[in-house]
């Protein structure tokens, strides 16, 4: 994957110390880099340690790698106390973590895949964030991974649309919650993006096409494309930005 890019120069997160979870490929990997770049101390989380050790021996700055699953409450805990013992503390928890399987329709869903899919994307972002919530500080910050298709589903996959969503009603109330503490929550909502996890439908020319087609700019996302909405919600820039959705989506949406 392609992450030399400079889309994001001129960040500036020294400093930060930062939580990243799905670090190992994809989005993640991409913020992996920018938030590197831009001076953080970065967390790499996911479950593959060969995968995030990858990924860390190729960012420029200081990086730990915690290899564990996002829905183990108690591995949440585990990371943000190594952070806080390696580096002092903790700014920014980023839950990116996620899975995306088509399941088909609601009788073809099985209880155990609409489990899965609730239990990794939304049930592990809250308890990374609760997790978080416990050493973050006045300029601390929450960011989750939510989606286009949160706020418009499609066919086969109501799981997945139901974690998006409920994500955006989580960021929202613990943005209420965590407002006293100075720590603010947002939600980056990515539209269609080139990465492992949408490798079936991009080969797909069909499904490629479709998707284009519903997206103004008429084209896929680069993830490098994505990064400065992180690094904007991570940095001081963003100071008055709480329980907002940040939509990064080449127009999909509106199409
Ligand atoms: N790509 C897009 O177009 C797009 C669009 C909208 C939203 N998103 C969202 O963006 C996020 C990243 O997606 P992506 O496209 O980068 O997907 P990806 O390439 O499949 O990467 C997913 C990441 O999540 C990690 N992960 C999955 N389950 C985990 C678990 N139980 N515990 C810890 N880590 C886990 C994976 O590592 P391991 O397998 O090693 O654990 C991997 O690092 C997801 O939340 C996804 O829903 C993606």
């Amino acid at each position: 994957m392609v992450v030399s890019d400079h889309r994001s120069e001129g960040a500036n997160l020294s400093g930060r110390r930062v939580v990243l979870t799905g670090a190992s490929r994809g989005l993640g990997e991409a913020l992996a880099h920018a938030f590197s770049r831009a001076g953080a101390q970065v967390a790499l989380v996911a479950r593959s340690a060969p995968d995030l050790e990858r990924v860390s021996a190729a960012l420029p700055g200081d990086a730990l790698a915690l290899a564990g699953d996002v829905t183990d409450a108690d591995f949440n805990h585990r990371v943000a106390g190594e952070v806080v013992a390696a580096w002092g503390g903790l700014d920014v928890w980023i839950a990116n973590a996620g899975v995306a399987p088509t399941v088909g329709g609601p009788l073809e869903t099985t209880p155990e895949q609409w489990r899965q899919v609730l239990d990794v994307n939304l049930t592990g972002a809250f308890l990374g964030a609760r997790a978080a919530a416990a050493h973050l500080g006045p300029g601390g910050r929450l960011i989750f991974t939510g989606s286009v298709l949160g706020e418009r589903p499609r066919a086969g996959l109501a799981a997945y649309s139901a974690s998006k969503a409920g994500m955006v009603a989580t960021a929202k109330a613990l943005a209420l919650d965590l407002a006293a503490a100075g720590v603010t929550v947002n939600v980056v909502a990515p539209g269609w993006f080139d990465t492992p996890l949408t490798e079936g439908w991009m080969r797909n020319p069909a499904l490629s096409e479709r998707i284009t087609g519903h997206t103004a700019l008429r084209r896929w996302g680069d993830p490098a494309e994505l990064t400065g909405a992180y690094l904007f919600l991570a940095s001081e820039a963003s100071s008055f930005v709480t329980g907002s959705v940040l939509t990064v989506d080449g127009g999909y949406l509106l199409v």
